[in-house]
């Protein structure tokens, strides 16, 4: 035992690989040049990566890998994150090296229920022929014209009641830009005493607690879609601390919705009016509008609108306020999605709690609303909230936009009671079923909102009325169907949607979806295996997309087995 012990010893390895080159691509220096030129020398933040995306595609056409690895360079981000991010959204056409750019024009064919009905999937197939093979026909989820139904979009310009002849009109007709120039100016807005109410609270005539007990009385609920009390929210965020933000919602993605197009076309400055409102009552230091990319004549005119404020403030210290352009993902209409792509990342929902209204946009409170939510503040405050909530048919109060298309004479948007039914939506605002078509079915919100059959055209038209027939009214968007259509159709349509507009995030609704598109779009349905998943996709998906996504099949299942049986299930 006297031997010394030895100790055992390792020898020192050194394991760091020692890279020739630097990770990832390596940026090619002209790119890079050139990317800064056309990005401006101002310090770049990661936000505001989605619109250098933008930046990129519109003056190259498409964005070249090469200068997404030099964006990564510029703004110090990883190239993974760059990519991950231009590759989640619809509208960006990333090409890699050994890829072909597409074409210089792109003409997207609305595929949407409304526009499917109205024969776009043949205007699909007989586009391209006619076009030639230097111009990109690609189908698109609603681009928010369904009253117009169907519609194509040639560069950025709609096309309405689209045909091979107007569609092949404005092609020639070469400007592909779209402008939008009628609509209530500042100084129009202001004569029919605009901004006067802003005033007013500025100067003390009401009390923020006055304006906030106003909004609660009248019932006014967030239009959206979700249907949370506008008052309870602009009183849950005012009591949450400094700074806190706002996020206006102008994704109108929902297929069947275009409200809010309608309205922020026609007259601006009353949402504008009611968001600084919003923002006074709250005291909210900056506000960010995401406005979705379809809208590209909105997008131009609101821009300058802002502008116009902004060179002539309303108030002191007006909150600043930043226009966002989407980038075509339905997903980012979703809060904490719209927030994480304001955010500067992929549009994918947050697990809540917390709620955004506690830990929203940069980790700050957040008044999150959906522009008509705003649009509607003014109104209601000057008229009072007993006039708000003095209309309403059936028990139910208030007023609500719907947006109507299908087959009526006189699809738009309607200003109609709150629980109005179907049947008096048909007959008093849009004119009655369009000449030989009989009524048979109707979508009462839009494409996550169920089908109902035209037996139940008596259920009023609101938040919690449709719960107990497996539907909701979400935005108001409503498709009426008739004897010529077929709801088992319809419902493979929405499902082709939810298929490719999940964010990917959670498997219940990205593998589920997929799943009942598959199988709905067998000649025999497996009612079992359908209903089983519905059921996991409700339970479990993460946000509002996923567990949506079945009740268009389960509404056909419930009330049209007629249709089932004729086609074998
Ligand atoms: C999948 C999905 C898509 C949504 N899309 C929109 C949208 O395009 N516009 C919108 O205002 N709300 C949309 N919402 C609802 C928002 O999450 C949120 O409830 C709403 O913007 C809140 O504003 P409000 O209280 O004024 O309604 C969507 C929700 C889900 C689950
Ligand atoms: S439910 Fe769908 S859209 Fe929502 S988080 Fe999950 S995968 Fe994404
Ligand atoms: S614009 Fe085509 S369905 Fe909405």
């Amino acid at each position: 035992m006297s031997e010394k012990i030895q100790r055992i010893t390792t020898p020192i390895v050194d394991r760091k690989r020692h890279r020739k080159a630097p990770k990832g691509r390596r940026v090619d220096s002209d790119v890079w040049i050139h990317l800064q030129h056309l990005l401006g020398e101002e310090p770049k933040s990661a936000d505001q990566l989605i619109e250098y995306l933008h930046v990129i595609q519109d003056h190259m056409g498409y964005l070249p890998v090469e200068y997404l690895t030099a964006l990564a360079k510029e703004m110090g981000l990883p190239q993974t994150h760059v990519y991950e991010v231009a590759t989640f959204y619809h509208h960006f056409d990333v090409v890699k090296e050994s890829d072909t750019a597409p074409p210089a024009l792109t003409v997207r064919v609305c595929d949407g229920l409304s526009c499917e009905m109205a024969g776009s999937i043949e205007l699909l197939k007989k586009i391209p022929k006619l076009l030639g093979p230097h111009i990109r026909v690609i189908p698109a989820p609603c681009v928010g014209r369904c009253d117009h139904a169907p519609v194509a979009v040639v560069g950025q310009v709609p096309v309405h009641q689209a045909t091979e002849k107007t569609i092949q009109a404005t092609v020639d007709a070469g400007r592909f830009v779209e402008e939008h120039t009628q609509f209530l100016s500042l100084d129009d807005y202001k004569k029919n005493g605009g901004y006067a109410l802003l005033n007013a609270c500025i100067n003390n005539q009401h009390t923020r607690n006055d304006i906030i007990t106003c909004l609660e009385q009248s019932g006014l609920r967030g239009l959206g879609g979700a249907g949370f009390p506008l008052g309870r929210k602009w009183r849950i965020v005012s009591l949450e601390p400094a700074p806190r933000l706002m996020a206006v919602n102008i994704d109108e993605g929902e297929p069947g919705t275009f409200k809010d197009r309608v309205l922020l076309e026609r007259d601006p400055h009353r949402f504008l009016e009611g968001m600084l409102i919003a923002a006074w009552a709250i005291g909210i230091s900056k506000i960010y509008i995401y406005l979705r990319d379809e809208y590209h004549g909105c997008r131009v005119m609101l821009d300058k609108q802002i502008k116009l404020l902004k060179r002539n403030p309303l108030m002191a210290d007006m909150p600043e306020i930043i226009l966002r352009r989407g980038a075509g993902a339905y997903i980012c209409g979703e809060e904490s999605a719209m927030i994480e792509s304001i955010e500067g990342k992929r549009g994918m929902p947050r697990l809540r709690p917390p709620f955004v209204a506690q830990v929203g946009l940069f980790g700050r409170p957040t008044l999150e609303h959906n522009f008509e939510s705003l649009f509607w503040i003014r109104e209601i405050i000057e008229k009072g909230a007993d006039w708000f909530s003095s209309h309403g048919k059936n028990n139910r109060k208030g007023l609500r936009t719907f947006s109507v298309s299908g087959r009526v004479k006189q699809p738009g948007i309607k200003l109609a009671p709150a629980g109005i039914t179907i049947q008096e939506l048909i007959d008093e605002h849009c004119g009655g079923m369009l000449e030989g078509h009989r009524f048979y079915a109707y979508l009462p919100g839009g494409a996550s909102g169920g089908i109902l059959p035209a037996t139940l055209n008596n259920i009023p038209l609101d938040f919690d009325t449709l719960q107990a027939y497996g539907c909701f009214i979400g935005s108001a968007a409503v498709v009426v169907l008739s004897d010529q259509d077929s709801v088992s159709n319809a419902a493979r349509n929405l499902m082709n949607f939810f298929k490719n507009e999940s964010c990917g995030q959670c498997t219940p609704c990205r593998v589920g979806t997929a799943k009942a598109h598959a199988l709905i779009s067998k000649p025999s349905w497996d009612l079992p295996l359908l209903s089983e998943l519905s059921q996991v996709m409700r339970d479990a998906s993460i946000c509002g997309l996923g567990q949506a996504a079945p009740n268009a099949v389960d509404c056909v299942v419930k009330y049209f087995p007629q249709e089932l049986k004729k086609s074998g299930a």
